[in-house]
């Protein structure tokens, strides 16, 4: 019933203010995302928890890519890039980490790690802890991929910001289910 409850309840909250998980609630949430589905248990990501400092740091370094993606970039765009990481008291880096499988292809190691990500969403709501999954142009640019040691076989699948909602949730939206299934007997 509770996890019901989650399941069809859960929803993104882009305003959040500190305090971010603690370090038992972001274990929860890691033990949530090893109880994803995953083929062959290969547990084929990593995660990197940015908080504090990092937070700044990271801002300096989006700011960096962004003058590389243009170096004409306006004060207006160059502070938001700085203020970016900012939105939330912390920062979970997903990154997708497969390796060779005789039975595993590399899509289904990342969907594997796509579905993890949705139990770290799903164990943050769970925990009053607000959450969003983001990705952007930022996950793909080099000087980020750097920055979180990414290798070539890697990639960042999501950026899950955390902390404490400081708005009041939107109600999940109610959705037919009627396109979405077709009975086939
Ligand atoms: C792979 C993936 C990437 C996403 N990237 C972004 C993003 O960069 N910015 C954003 O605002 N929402 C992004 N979203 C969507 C939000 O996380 C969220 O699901 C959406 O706003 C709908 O809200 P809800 O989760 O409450 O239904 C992404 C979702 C997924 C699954």
């Amino acid at each position: 019933m509770e996890l019901l409850h989650g399941l069809l309840n859960r929803v993104s909250i882009q305003r959040l203010e500190a305090p971010g998980p603690t370090e038992s609630q972001l274990e929860i949430i890691l033990q949530a995302a090893l109880r994803a589905p995953d083929h062959a248990s290969l547990k084929p990501w990593r995660s990197v928890m940015v908080a504090g400092e990092g937070l700044t740091r990271l801002g300096k370094i989006l700011q960096q890519a962004q003058l590389e993606r243009n170096p004409e970039s306006d004060q207006q765009t160059l502070d938001r890039c700085l203020n970016m990481p900012h939105r939330a008291p912390s920062m979970l880096v997903l990154i997708a980490s497969p390796t060779q499988h005789p039975k595993v292809p590399t899509q289904e190691q990342v969907q594997a790690t796509a579905a993890a990500g949705h139990a770290m969403l799903l164990a943050a709501y769970a925990q009053d802890i607000g959450a969003v999954w983001r990705t952007g142009w930022v996950v793909s640019h080099p000087l980020i991929r750097h920055a979180f040691d990414i290798t070539e076989c890697e990639e960042i699948i999501a950026m899950i910001y955390m902390g404490t909602p400081s708005v009041t949730p939107k109600p999940a939206p109610i959705i037919s289910s009627h396109p979405f299934i077709k009975h086939w007997y």
